[in-house]
């Protein structure tokens, strides 16, 4: 998905090529979201006393763009620079293929007046267009996003009075605008000035100055408007020294640097202290201080933009030793459960605490049905818990798909309790269906790992699952930490019920033991990529199992058609003889999964199935088991434990399977094609 970064530096002298450097590293640590196409906007000389600003726009990797840089020789990269805004964007292309031309910065005429960035997806961007078009502007891109620069422009130069600030031009700009958007502008009218806003989008700006920021908040400034009267005190505002509104009021012509970006892991390295912009705000960078405006406040919201503290570590979200992210996520898997579970279970007493449930236990307690949503992986996350929360809550749970949730119009109540599942907590189709639940009144749990993401934020409460930061666009370790998350959570349900004791306390057992046991899959490895030598030439690979491995299957498959592109479906094995067993003679790779729980009878009897038409399955069974030994073309023997617990070691050969297939067939494993990290789109 798109990646959004800024730098301003405001009395703190750089040269051009320091900030092409910071530009490029930005984007580059946005690279995992998945992009195409790349680009930045920074000052050139100017000429004739007047501020130009230079594009550089690229097809393809960061890296190529930074080489088209260094072969412009039109900059002098040597040039010191006091004060500068240089903005810069990766691009999944949603309007418009991948090409220069539609990648960010899109601007508003041909001398780059106003030049922006853009996440998101502008919906009545064609009727925007026609008026513009209809006013005389020329389009030079398919992108939905052009139209807010030359918008910009247009409003510019039909101004009532010769003074308008730019972040009353931008609030102007966004009342025209529907649809989803984090977006980031410059000016030449605006040298050195920042305006950044969001709706639907996340958006953070860092902040990095000589002094240590701990609490610092920042006041919302309500009531501007368009007459000219707000213009005059806009401008009065600006000139007024020591302002109390602005961050750092009290430090005027302080040497100051400020990040902006669409996720932490390009601001982190530069500084840990942020603010994370509302749906709204319009933030702006002026004379080196930071003001957020609002048009008008919105009921009970919140009248500061508080300095958060980020906790991620920059050696956290890089690769160490492994040849990819995907790879040492995989490999991280005994620290993220541990971490998931850590100060939540004492295996002690055996209890389990959720800090962000407890508020809203009872009543969770007292509803009639649980909802699970999500997308892809955490949707699989969902479906691998459902049975065993159905046991220990005994509630009806139902699990959905948020696209399909959506366009369902599916009912929902206000004693319903819904579950969001999402790494990133910023996908649309979920933060959607979060939304569609809230003003139905049911109330709502995030199950998320992004702290301060919009899910996060906008659920009534939740569980953090603490996998640490998933950077691999196929997730892996997120998966593992909501299924146990999600356990934690049916712990919870049932501490009460005396009949569901001795299952509860297996279960912990099991938990307790768990890090150990994926350990032991993990020290697979080897084998795993041997067995994925012979099957790295195949075109499809059917996985199948049934119970609590059927979640498994499809999570199995999903991972194998994301990195690899071979043709993988996760089949229910109870469904074999209704269409899938078709499929099956002596050239179609079958894995299946046969683990010793209450399914295991009837997974025998797919086994003979496909054995009976010359299937030659590789089997993940449990280890020492010799009536599967004997059936299969290949074993991966797994450590036996409690049933709902084992499909967080099943899943594990699959994630190495997925892993080893696409590096042997020269596959990009952490960007896969056309995927991108976090989807905030619908
Ligand atoms: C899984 O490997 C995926 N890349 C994808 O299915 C992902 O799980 C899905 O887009 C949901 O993302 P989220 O967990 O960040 O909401």
């Amino acid at each position: 998905m798109c990646g959004i970064f800024g730098y301003l530096n405001y009395r703190v002298p750089r040269t051009r090529k320091e900030i092409f450097l910071t530009l490029i590293k930005g984007l580059q640590r946005l690279e995992y979201r998945g992009y195409d196409s790349a680009g930045i906007a920074v000052d050139g000389p100017g000429k004739d006393q007047t501020a130009d600003i230079r594009l550089f726009k690229k097809k393809g990797k960061v890296k190529a763009l930074d080489e088209e840089i260094y072969k412009s020789d039109s900059i002098d990269l040597n040039a010191e620079l006091d004060t500068h805004f240089g903005i810069a964007h990766t691009r999944w292309a949603t309007h418009g293929e991948p090409s220069a031309v539609n990648s960010h910065p899109q601007r508003s005429d041909k001398n780059n007046e106003f030049v922006v960035i853009h996440n998101g997806i502008i919906t009545n961007y064609k009727e925007l267009k026609k008026y513009l078009v209809s006013k005389g502007y020329e389009f030079e891109s398919d992108t939905d996003t052009e139209v807010i620069p030359k918008l910009t422009k247009y409003l510019y130069d039909n101004r009532e009075s010769d003074y308008v600030s730019f972040s009353t031009l931008v609030e102007r700009v966004i009342k025209q605008l529907e649809g989803a958007f984090a977006l980031v502008f410059k000016s030449v009218h605006f040298p050195g000035e920042a305006v950044a806003t969001r709706r639907g989008s996340p958006l953070l700006i860092g902040v990095r100055c000589q002094y240590e920021l701990s609490t610092e908040q920042i006041p919302v400034q309500y009531n501007r408007g368009d007459s000219r009267k707000d213009e005059l005190q806009e401008k009065n505002f600006r000139n007024r020294v020591g302002s109390t509104n602005a961050l750092h009021s009290v430090h005027d012509r302080m040497a100051v640097e400020f990040y902006f970006a669409s996720d932490a892991s390009a601001i982190i390295e530069h500084t840990n202290k942020v603010i994370y912009l509302e749906d709204d705000d319009v933030a702006v960078v002026m004379e080196g201080k930071l003001y957020v405006h609002r048009i008008k406040p919105k009921a009970g919201e919140d009248p500061v933009r508080a300095i958060q503290t980020l906790q991620i570590e920059l050696q956290q979200i890089m690769k160490g030793k492994f040849k990819a992210f995907m790879q040492k996520e995989i490999f991280e898997q005994p620290e993220s459960v541990f971490n998931t579970m850590r100060g939540r279970i004492c295996f002690e007493s055996n209890k389990v605490l959720l800090g962000g449930l407890s508020d809203h236990l009872k009543e969770i307690k007292r509803c009639r049905r649980l909802i699970m949503i999500g997308c892809g992986t955490s949707y699989h996350a969902g479906l691998a818990t459902r049975q065993i929360l159905e046991e220990l809550t005994e509630l009806p749970v139902m699990v959905e798909l948020a696209s399909d949730f959506l366009d369902r119009i599916t009912p929902v109540f206000r004693d319903d309790v819904c579950f969001f599942i999402s790494q990133s907590g910023e996908t649309a189709d979920t933060l959607m269906a979060l939304r569609y639940c809230k003003q139905r009144g049911a109330l709502t749990v995030g199950i998320t790992n992004t702290v301060g993401s919009s899910i996060c934020r906008e659920t009534d409460c939740g569980v953090h699952i603490n996998a640490g930061p998933e950077v691999g666009v196929a997730s892996t370790k997120a998966y593992t930490s909501q299924f146990v998350s999600l356990i934690m959570f049916g712990l919870i349900m049932s501490e009460d019920r005396l009949s569901l004791q001795s299952r509860r306390l297996e279960i912990i057992n099991g938990l307790q033991k768990l890090p150990e046991l994926i350990k032991e899959v993990l020290a697979l490895d080897d084998k795993i990529k041997g067995i994925t030598e012979e099957l790295h030439h195949q075109r499809s690979l059917l996985v199948m199992g049934r119970g609590y491995n059927y979640a498994t299957c499809l999570e199995g498959a999903l991972k194998i058609k994301e990195i690899t592109y071979m043709h993988s479906e996760g089949i229910m094995a109870g469904e074999l003889k209704h269409g899938p067993l078709a499929l099956i003679d002596k050239h179609m790779p079958v894995i299946m999964i046969m683990m010793r729980d209450a399914c295991y009878n009837k997974c025998q009897n797919a086994l003979q199935q496909v054995t009976a038409r010359q299937g030659r399955p590789i089997i993940l069974c449990c280890q020492d088991d010799p009536e599967i030994s004997t059936m299969a073309y290949k074993t991966i023997e797994l450590p036996q434990t409690v049933d709902c617990l084992q499909g967080i070691l099943s899943v594990i050969p699959l994630q190495l399977v997925s892993f080893h297939l696409a590096v042997l067939r020269g596959y990009d494993v952490d960007f896969p094609r056309n995927l991108a990290k976090s989807v905030t789109v619908e």
